[in-house]
């Protein structure tokens, strides 16, 4: 192993060997960089946020519900049903992944094809719960995202980002809205999304749900725009000492 991969994110290495070994068995591969995770529920706003914040503190950002959507588009095209899972897993393990950057924030092609287009298609909308709720799908990508984070900062918006694929990160913000604006926000972006139905499913599944990381700092964004949601997780990273 690395042994960058045993730097701590806080910059410190493990001190003793029992933390060594936690380091090393860990399920979770310590992030080398840092990581601001944001998590929330459908159209919380915290896209437009991830997006901001990463351009004014200088981070790649990463979209992962993209990452789940692409694969969902890929599921759809090889008309496998999302809720065989198997067939899921099987097609995703043989078809070629491939996350990298653009200057607009992550990118994922499959078998060599850029879905970016197709992702936010009305199909694409009401299976992608299905097919992320699936384990292997998000072993597979979980491993691209920490893949993203070996050799980058990044501010990666998700579900689980702060819960479940970087719980080390000491930054970790939780983005949420009334059902009420979160359902405008849709509608004002053109899209037919039933958002309560898909935040239902995303945080009753069994495999890594939606849930507040018991140490992330949750905002209500309702009443909020954009520039004051950024202005405010940038007042808490600078606190949690990270220079800016
Ligand atoms: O952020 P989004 O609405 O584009 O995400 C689409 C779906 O992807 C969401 O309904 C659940 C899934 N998702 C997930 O399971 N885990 C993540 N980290 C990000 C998204």
């Amino acid at each position: 192993m690395q042994a960058h991969r045993l730097r701590r994110e806080d910059g410190r290495t493990p001190g003793n060997f029992a933390e060594a070994a936690a380091h090393i068995f860990a399920v979770n591969v310590p992030a080398a960089h840092r990581v601001v995770a944001i998590d929330g529920p459908a159209a919380s706003g915290k896209s437009s946020v991830a997006r901001e914040l990463a351009k004014q503190i200088g981070f790649d950002y990463v979209n992962s519900g993209a990452m789940y959507r692409a694969v969902t588009w890929h599921v759809l095209q090889h008309a496998i049903s999302p809720g065989d899972g198997v067939s899921v897993a099987r097609l995703l393990e043989a078809s070629r992944i491939d996350c990298d950057l653009d200057e607009d924030g992550s990118r994922i092609l499959i078998d060599g094809v850029d879905p970016a287009e197709h992702l936010r298609e009305d199909r694409v909308n009401d299976e992608v719960s299905l097919v992320s709720s699936i384990p292997r799908v998000r072993e597979i990508l979980v491993a691209k995202m920490h893949a993203y984070a070996s050799d980058r900062n990044v501010v990666m918006e998700g579900r689980d980002i702060g819960s479940v694929v970087f719980p080390e990160t000491p930054y970790k913000f939780y983005i949420d809205a009334s059902p009420e604006i979160r359902l405008r926000r849709r509608i004002a972006q053109g899209q037919r999304d039933r958002i309560a139905v898909r935040d239902r499913a995303d945080s009753s599944r069994r495999a890594s749900p939606l849930v507040v990381a018991e140490d992330a700092h949750v905002i209500d964004s309702s009443n909020l725009t954009v520039e004051g949601v950024v202005g405010e997780i940038i007042g808490r990273l600078k606190l949690k000492g990270m220079v800016i």
